[in-house]
C-alpha cells in the first residue's frame, strides 16, 4: 500500500523528490529519471537522512531496471548506488532488500517486482518510525511529568521526517509528545558544515513545536547550566555493540549529557543497526569536501532575498571535513526502535526480531 510521503514519491515511471538542498529557502520538487540521478541525488544531499538515503537507492534500483533489468544491469546499479555515501548502512541494508527481491526473478518480471520491492521499504519506513514514535512518548510521558517547566529537549542534525519517508526518528516521539499535549521546547542545534539544524527548525516550525535554534558549540553551556532535561538524535550505523555513528558532534553532546546527568538516546529504526559490524571503529567515517567549512548558503538578507553562497575562509586555508563521529555504547541511556527501548549495549534482542 502506498503511503504519502513528501521526500520522496513515485510518479508514473519515475520518482520525485524534495531537494534538500534548497531547504529551508525553497520547497522544489524534483524528478529521477534515472540510476544516475538517484545516485547523484544520494551523493549531493538532495536527499539525505539514512532511511531515505536507503529508500532513495532502493528507487534508484527500480529507476535502473526500467531501463534495464538483465542481471548485469542489477550488479551494475547496485554497486553504483553502495558507493554513493558510506556511513548509513540503511543505504546497504535497503539494497540487500532490493537483491534477495530480484535476485532470482527473470528479468521480465524484476520491473514490477522492482518498484514493489521499493514501495514496501518506503512504507515500512514509515511504520517503523511511527512505532519509534509511540516508544519514545513513553520515554518522554515521566521526564514530563517531572518537569516543572516545559519539557526542555535537545536535537542534532535533523532526524525528521524529511530523513525518512515518514514521521523522522528523532523527531517522531518529539511529534507524538506535542500531538499528546506534553509541554516541550526543543533546542536546535545548527549542525556545521551543513546546517541541517535548519531544517529541523523549518519542520518543527511548520508543525508548531516550540524551538530555539542555537549555535552547535551553546550545547554543552546549555546542558551544563540545567536547561535540558533530555537529547534525542538519531543515527545512520548503529555497530553490534552499541556504539552509534550520527552526524559530527552528536559525540559531544553525549559527553557534556553524561556529565551532567543529562539521558542520552539514540532514536533509529532496525535498518540503522548493522550486526555485521562489531563496534564503532569499524564504522566508516564519511569525509565530506572541505568547500563545506570554507563555505557557507543562505539567502540575501532582503525582502525576498536570493541564494547566497559565501566564503568565509581563505581558499588556501586548510580544512577537514568529518561528516559523522562515533557515540560510544556507553554514554548512551537507550536505543529507541520500533520494537521498543532498548540499552545500547543489549541490542542482540533487535536481532532477533
Ligand atoms: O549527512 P546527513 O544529513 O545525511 O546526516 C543525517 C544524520 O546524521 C541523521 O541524524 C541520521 O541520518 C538519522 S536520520 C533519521
Amino acid at each position: 500500500m502506498s503511503i504519502p510521503c513528501p521526500t520522496l514519491r513515485r510518479d508514473g515511471d519515475r520518482v520525485v523528490i524534495l531537494d534538500q538542498t534548497r531547504l529551508p529557502w525553497q520547497e522544489v520538487f524534483v524528478p529521477l529519471d534515472s540510476l544516475s540521478d538517484a545516485a547523484a541525488a544520494i551523493r549531493d544531499m538532495q536527499v539525505r537522512g539514512a532511511p531515505l538515503i536507503g529508500a532513495t537507492a532502493a528507487f534508484g534500483i527500480a529507476l535502473a531496471l526500467r531501463d534495464d533489468a538483465s542481471d548485469a544491469a542489477l550488479q551494475a546499479a547496485d554497486a553504483c548506488l553502495r558507493a554513493t555515501r558510506p556511513t548509513a548502512v540503511n543505504l546497504h541494508w535497503a539494497l540487500d532488500r532490493m537483491q534477495d527481491a530480484l535476485r532470482a526473478l527473470p528479468a521480465a518480471a524484476r520491473r514490477a517486482a522492482a518498484w514493489n520491492a521499493a514501495e514496501a521499504i518506503r512504507a515500512g519506513d514509515a511504520a517503523a518510525n511511527a512505532a519509534i514514535g509511540r516508544h519514545g512518548l513513553a520515554v518522554l510521558q515521566p521526564l514530563a511529568a517531572a518537569a516543572t517547566r516545559p519539557l526542555q529537549l535537545m536535537t542534532h542534525c535533523n532526524a525528521g521526517w524529511l530523513a525518512t519517508c515518514g514521521h523522522g526518528t528523532a523527531l517522531a516521539p518529539i511529534y507524538a509528545a506535542h500531538a499528546a499535549g506534553l509541554d516541550l521546547h526543543v533546542w536546535v542545534s545548527e549542525t556545521r558544515p551543513r546546517n541541517q539544524g535548519l531544517l529541523t527548525a523549518w519542520e518543527l516550525a511548520r508543525a508548531g513545536v516550540p524551538h530555539t535554534l542555537v549555535a552547535d558549540n551553546a550545547a554543552g553551556w546549555l546542558i551544563a547550566e540545567g536547561r535540558v532535561d533530555a537529547v534525542i538524535t538519531g543515527a545512520d550505523r548503529i555497530a553490534a555493540n552499541g556504539d552509534s555513528a550520527n552526524k559530527v558532534g552528536t559525540y559531544l553532546k553525549a559527553l557534556a549529557a553524561r556529565a551532567h546527568g543529562v539521558p542520552f538516546y539514540i532514536a533509529a529504526p532496525r535498518s540503522t543497526i548493522d550486526f555485521g559490524c562489531p563496534d564503532g571503529r569499524a564504522i566508516p567515517i564519511e569525509e565530506r569536501s572541505a568547500d563545506e567549512v570554507r563555505l557557507i548558503h543562505g539567502i540575501a538578507d532582503t525582502a525576498g532575498g536570493a541564494p547566497l553562497c559565501v566564503r568565509i575562509a581563505a581558499d588556501a586555508t586548510a580544512a577537514c571535513n568529518p561528516a559523522f563521529d562515533v557515540t560510544p555504547a556507553a554514554l548512551l541511556d537507550g536505543i529507541i526502535c520500533e520494537f521498543g527501548v532498548f540499552p545500547a549495549t543489549a541490542l542482540a534482542a533487535v536481532a532477533q526480531r
